[in-house]
């Protein structure tokens, strides 16, 4: 069996991270017999700078007839934050209808986490991030100096006798941004993390801001009680987003799966990688059942760490494990991980992260040696 993989290193430290990741990979389908061939495609900051495309109409169509996507990271300094954010990861998002991240919170033995008492038994949990919809949508502008916004100006009103300008002036500056959310794209994803919660421990819990953005997260609420009756083997929850962040560090040990709309869960799971080790073990998947799927670590790309041989490659190598379940290789997947725990508890090769002085390859070299002695 050949598997086709493409495979985006993007900017930053995304090549160094992405090289260990292929090469464990590759380590895993030796040993289960399978092959996997790499597509190369050099999206990122240098591309964009010589050619002004960020990803284009071509390169989706030719990336969405493959199953799984491996990419590094996105985001360079030399251009203004969210040109690459926005035009190239954000874009294969929503190109791809990657409605679903999934992003596991497991502290691996071995690891340190900064909550105290707690342990590889407390920290297990999954969060499942609405990926499409929210304030994710790109629909905003910016009002005022000069500029100015038709539909927005009942609200640019109400600012001015807020705060007792002249309504003639074009001297105030406002900047506003709409979150959406469908009924369609709210109960895919809430019936996805239904059904990994069934293979799971069975308990679901729902992050929202219900009591002060009721129109959007109301909405979201009623739609999560609604499925909820349709499992009534899954024990639920409901919790406003900053009491999650608060239960996070207090009682990890209560959560089993979580679904969270876009924004929420991109702000938890960043938690949610510190009580796991960091963000240099914090893996994500950004999935389409039906269509193409995309693996990454959910850390960026390091600016300051570029070239250095430094950064940590176990989230990029856990997000490839992700990968190869994704591509029904399961049990190369879980000797992946199996790998990075060995790796870990033995505590040969340790990046700077983790107290240690290892190399990004010698990290990569160690799981890879790992994997086939497994
Ligand atoms: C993430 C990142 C992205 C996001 C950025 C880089 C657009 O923070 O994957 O969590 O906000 O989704
Ligand atoms: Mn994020």
């Amino acid at each position: 069996m050949k598997y086709r993989v493409p495979v985006i290193p993007g900017d930053g430290i995304g090549p160094e991270i992405m090289a260990e990741g292929q090469k464990v990979l590759e380590a895993a389908a030796e040993k289960h017999g399978f092959e996997l061939e790499w597509i190369m495609y050099p999206l990122g900051a240098d591309h964009y700078l010589d050619t002004g495309e960020l990803v284009g109409e071509d390169t989706l169509k030719e990336l969405s007839a493959y199953k799984a996507i491996y990419l590094g990271s996105i985001g360079d300094p030399r251009l203004k934050p969210g040109v690459l954010e926005k035009g190239i990861l954000l874009a294969m998002r929503f190109y791809f209808d990657q409605y679903v991240n999934l992003r596991p919170v497991k502290l691996l033995e071995g690891v340190w986490t900064p909550l105290k008492d707690k342990g590889p038994q407390d920290i297990d949990f999954v969060v499942v991030r609405e990926n499409t919809e929210d304030f994710y949508i790109g629909i905003g502008g910016r009002a005022g100096s000069g500029k100015s916004h038709q539909d927005f100006e009942v609200i640019r009103s109400l600012y001015n006798v807020k705060f007792g300008l002249d309504a003639e002036s074009d001297s105030e500056e406002i900047g506003y941004q709409i979150g959406m959310i469908s009924k369609e794209g709210t109960t895919r994803v809430i019936k996805y993390a239904f059904d990994l919660a069934m293979s799971r421990r069975k308990h679901l819990s729902s992050v929202d801001k219900a009591n002060v953005l009721s129109d959007i997260y109301g909405f979201w609420r009623e739609e999560f009680e609604a499925l909820a009756t349709r499992y009534p083997e899954v024990v639920t929850d409901v919790n406003f987003v900053d009491a999650i962040t608060m239960w996070f560090v207090k009682n990890p040990e209560w959560f089993d799966t979580l679904v969270a709309p876009n924004m929420f869960g991109d702000i938890i799971t960043d938690l949610g990688a510190m009580i796991q080790g960091g963000l240099g073990l914090a893996p994500g998947a950004n999935i389409n059942p039906d269509g193409t799927s995309m693996f990454e670590p959910i850390h960026g790309s390091a600016p300051k760490y570029k070239g250095m041989n430094k950064v940590n490659p176990v989230a990029t190598i856990w997000a490839g494990a992700m990968l190869l379940e994704h591509l029904g290789e399961k049990y190369a997947a879980d000797d992946v991980i199996k790998a990075i725990e060995l790796n870990l508890v033995e505590g040969k090769t340790k990046t700077y992260d983790l107290g240690g002085t290892s190399t990004t390859t010698e990290v990569g070299d160690d799981i890879a040696r790992i994997v086939g002695g497994i």
